[in-house]
């Protein structure tokens, strides 16, 4: 029994446990390595307005809050805006803290360098050139590791919260911990702990084109939706508009590689096989709208042109290119591209899960214990289309208002009334080999279904084609899910369903088209479409 079992290793679960380690045990698991997450894999890096003196003069809280409700496209809470940006300060000092080394203005060293991304009006994103994530994971990580408090599990997965509900207890339903499978042994465990925090990020891999890593299943939204908890706002799946495309690739790696938003920001343009700035036609800030316009215009001229990709010139840039995305450079040239000689072959891909499970500003969900912190949750922050850079910076401000919250219902030691004892986990019979195609087919159907039904640009017909596969999808999961030993595969593709599922049915409730979710059936925003599209299980 741990005070704190947090599931994920991000920085939303990170943070949160370098925080709660200072009142209690925690426990942190994994299902991978702890440097597989999207947080790993961020590039551009955390947007924050420092304190005057330290950021652009023409900067402000007041102009950050802005631009996020701007790309929210009406749907933002502005309170979550408001708060969560007002600590973007602190976030930054407390992740300095932590051994993060944010890149430096060459000419004022006291002073951090702050790029640009889609839809900020100034320069306010702190990065460490353009692996930023990975530096941020990192120092999270070594300093987890070095915490006597903190216990840090990886392979370990979650499969599933065991509540009082689910041991026939309704009238004081809770979270009483998890059973996880651990990998290497195939065995699963009961983690208990009255104080749970899903910090388990997105859901890219619903879909074939993603640029998310492996580990992105869906897993923390899944869960807390059996567990009972409230889903909100899955229709809106942000597309990234630069991901690499490459025809000739074979490795997952190649195929889903990010080309930062950043690069525009620092004045790459997007253009067409033509040559032509295309994105200027959909919007006056052309290469640099927010990200479900720049999408959704890379997607026109795709099915305009019939050209497979269109393309990021990096020309203005100069020499500075590989200086200021040496990893981005050499990550091309190491897939046999030099952007120095020809522009990137780019396409949208699946980028950000902006809905989620539903808490308040505190992290807490519809499940008493149950907190859910970063990519998994839906705070409002986001609204219909998530601003650049928003989404490191919101899963370090809720880990730290979560553990306040906590200290203040249940801090560890405070009594918390007996639960019913809870029984081991019952497992199935091995799995034998012709039912592996069975599950690996299922995965591809569910990926390819999304990616065509489900995409850019949506219609009642494609989004009602995917509901009707994706049943006979979950029928054909269920019988592999009870007839067989747990692998995480099936318990990915459960997830992935589940999910899919979801955005699904939150598509289908949305009779217009605002920010991330585009139909052709209701081409309009429509006033009355002004609400979240919240999901409940009864
Ligand atoms: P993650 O970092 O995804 O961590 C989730 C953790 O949960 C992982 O450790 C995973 O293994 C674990 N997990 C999942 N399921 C289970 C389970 N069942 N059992 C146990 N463990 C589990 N955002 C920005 O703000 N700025 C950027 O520059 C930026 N660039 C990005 C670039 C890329 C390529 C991608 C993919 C995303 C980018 N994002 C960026 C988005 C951002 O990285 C994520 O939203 C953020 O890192 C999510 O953090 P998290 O802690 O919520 O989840
Ligand atoms: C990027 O670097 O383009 C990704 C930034 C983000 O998703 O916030």
């Amino acid at each position: 029994m741990s005070d704190f079992l947090v599931i994920g290793s991000g920085i939303a679960g990170l943070s949160f446990a370098l925080k709660a380690a200072k009142h209690g045990t925690v426990t942190v698991i994994s299902k991978g390595k702890l440097l597989d997450s999207n947080t790993a894999w961020a590039q551009g890096g955390i947007s924050a307005v420092l304190p005057p003196g330290l950021r652009d003069p023409n900067d402000s809280c007041e102009k950050h809050i802005a631009d996020t409700l701007d790309a929210g496209a009406g749907l933002c809470h502005e309170q979550a805006v408001r708060t969560i940006v007002s600590e973007g300060a602190e976030t930054i000092e407390e992740l300095v803290a932590w051994g993060t080394d944010f890149d430096r203005d060459e000419d004022h060293p006291a002073l951090f360098s702050l790029g640009k991304e889609g839809g900020h009006s100034e320069r306010r994103i702190l990065h460490a050139k353009d692996p930023t994530g990975r530096e941020i994971a990192s120092s999270l990580v070594q300093t987890a590791r070095a915490h006597p408090a903190i216990t840090l599990q990886e392979g370990h997965y979650a499969i599933d919260l065991i509540t009082t509900g689910k041991l026939g207890v309704i009238t004081d339903d809770r979270v009483l911990g998890a059973y996880v499978l651990e990998i290497a042994t195939g065995t699963v465990k009961v983690m208990e702990s009255p104080r749970v925090i899903l910090a388990t990020g997105g859901c890219g891999k619903t879909y074939l084109y993603t640029t998310n890593p492996d580990s992105a299943t869906g897993d923390g939204l899944a869960m807390a939706w059996r567990a009972g908890a409230s889903v909100a706002n899955m229709e809106f799946i942000q597309f990234h508009p630069t991901c690499f495309y490459n025809p000739a690739a074979t490795g997952p790696e190649a195929r889903s590689f990010l080309v930062s938003e950043a690069v525009r920001g620092e004045g790459a343009v997007l253009v067409n096989a033509a040559g032509h700035q295309f994105a200027k036609e959909h919007d006056p800030r052309g290469s640099l709208a927010p990200r479900d316009i720049v999408a959704r215009a890379i997607d026109t001229e795709i099915k305009r042109t019939g050209a497979p990709c269109v393309f990021l010139d990096v020309s203005p840039l100069g020499d500075t290119f590989a200086a200021r995305f040496p990893f981005i450079h050499e990550t091309l040239r190491s897939f046999g591209h030099n952007a120095l000689e020809k522009p990137i072959p780019v396409v949208p891909a699946a980028h950000y899960q902006c809905g989620g499970v539903v808490t308040d500003l505190h992290g807490k969900t519809s499940v008493r214990g149950l907190y859910a912190i970063g990519e998994v949750a839906c705070t409002g922050l986001h609204g219909a289309n998530r601003l650049a850079s928003n989404s490191l910076l919101e899963g370090n401000v809720l880990a730290r208002r979560a553990l306040t919250e906590i200290m203040r219902l249940y801090p560890p030691g405070k009594d918390i009334p007996p639960a019913p004892e809870i029984p081991p986990w019952e497992s199935g019979d091995a799995a034998p080999p012709d039912e592996l195609v069975n599950i690996y087919h299922a995965w591809d159907e569910l990926r390819r279904t999304m990616q065509d039904y489900v995409s850019i640009v949506r219609t009642d017909n494609r989004l009602r084609r995917a509901a009707y596969r994706l049943r006979n999808l979950r029928r054909e999961v269920k019988e592999f899910y009870w007839g067989h030993t747990l692998t995480p595969d099936i318990l990915e593709l459960r997830n992935l369903v589940a999910t899919a599922s979801l955005i699904v049915d939150s598509a289908l409730l949305r009779k217009e088209s605002r920010g991330s979710h585009h139909t052709l059936d209701y081409p309009q925003t429509e006033a009355r479409f002004d609400q979240d599209t919240v999901l409940r299980k009864f």
